[in-house]
């Protein structure tokens, strides 16, 4: 069951902090909402959970409208049944770990044994077993929050909200978490959206990426295809990192084979399909880049590394271009340092045509 929202608005005072956001979340998956501090992100959640009222707009949870403006209609948040996990944990400081995890199960009025089972199982999944009886208010940050995935975990909320569920965690926690929350999806097939402003984050969680920015989503698709074929510069250096080169001559119409010219002379065979328009930039991703020694072939650009970075498996290098700088990173194994004189070459299908804005 998707979570759909058309022409969300959402203004405090005369602050636009959305902007019209018409999206359709798929059911049974992980939506990322990803994006820089203060895009809206947790304000699009707070306002599907039923926290925050729009401005303007319409949202449904499965087959049902939660909220409407015109004929106004407002189900109030303990009628949405969406489970959260916020930034700032809900958790019941009078009551123990055990009895906050269990609370879903107790509203459900589920048997004693069973809610005694299914809180010790959540609890093992967080890593809080021998947490059970601890006061909740004797915890970390970290900790709390562990709490309120494990009572996500428990409820049989159909829609589970997550704003940075994992930011207060450390960052071994932090990784083992999100295999754990992606299983947790699989198994239990529910309706997830997972809020971060971390990439990496993001791709090793998401069914679905949502780039936010100002209020917006520029751009949404799976974790891979967003990455290799960003529509905006924005958005190739928010996913990651990309070397984006602005002047150069595009040598593509009516030729079998199009090609780019730097403003070197270098020349770059691109792909025929992809398509060129004015203010467009090329970008190319740092893995793409294939690193040959010397200068002495003439047909791609050559450079001088200016900086190595070893990271155990891969190399990061700095290599100063008549181009300008370009990064470039390339698995282990060649022994580069720097002053290295090198040819950088990109197969055309790897370089990607995108929007300066
Ligand atoms: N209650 C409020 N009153 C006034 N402005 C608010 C309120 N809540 C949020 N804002 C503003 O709305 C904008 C979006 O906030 P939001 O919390 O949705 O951002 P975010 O994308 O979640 O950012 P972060 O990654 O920092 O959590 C920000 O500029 C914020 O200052
Ligand atoms: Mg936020």
């Amino acid at each position: 069951m998707s979570i759909v929202v058309e022409n969300l608005c959402k203004s405090f005072g005369l602050h636009t902090v959305l902007d019209g956001i018409s999206e359709t979340f798929p059911g049974q998956s992980i939506s990322v909402l990803l994006g820089a501090s203060g895009c809206g992100k947790s304000t699009t959640l707070r306002c599907i959970a039923g926290l925050e009222k729009p401005t303007s707009g319409r949202i449904r949870l499965g087959e049902r409208v939660v909220y409407q403006d015109a004929p106004f209609r407002s189900i109030p948040v303990e009628k949405r049944q969406v489970g959260m996990v916020f930034q700032s944990y809900a958790i019941w400081p009078h009551m123990t770990v055990f009895q906050n995890v269990g609370l879903p199960l107790r509203a459900a009025r589920r048997p004693r044994e069973e809610i005694v089972r299914r809180v010790r199982d959540a609890l093992a999944m967080v890593g809080l077993d021998s947490f059970a009886e601890r006061s909740a208010t004797q915890l970390s940050g970290g900790q709390q929050q562990r709490v309120a995935l494990a009572r996500c975990i428990v409820s049989e909320a159909e829609f589970i909200l997550m704003d940075e569920p994992l930011s207060n965690l450390d960052a071994k926690l932090r990784i083992a978490m999100r295999s754990e929350i992606r299983e947790l999806q699989r198994r239990l097939g529910r309706t997830v959206l997972f809020v971060t402003h971390d990439q990496e984050e993001a791709m090793s969680i998401a069914d679905t990426i949502f780039l936010f920015r100002a209020g917006r989503i520029l751009q949404s698709g799976p974790p891979q295809a967003t990455y290799e074929q960003p529509a905006t510069r924005y958005a190739a250096e928010f996913l990651g990192r990309a070397n984006i080169l602005q002047e150069f001559e595009w040598c593509g119409e009516g030729r079998q084979a199009p090609f780019v010219r730097l403003r070197d002379g270098t020349q770059f065979p691109v792909s025929p399909e992809s398509g060129f328009s004015p203010g467009k930039a090329l970008c190319i991703r740092p893995e793409k880049w294939r690193i040959a020694d010397g200068t002495e072939d003439r047909r791609g650009l050559p450079g001088t590394i200016t900086r190595v970075s070893y990271t155990g498996d891969r190399c990061e290098y700095a290599i100063e271009t008549p181009a300008g700088v370009i990064s470039a990173v390339e698995l282990t194994g060649r022994n580069r340092g720097t002053g290295d004189s090198v040819t950088l070459s990109v197969a055309p299908a790897d370089i990607k045509l995108v929007s300066t804005d």
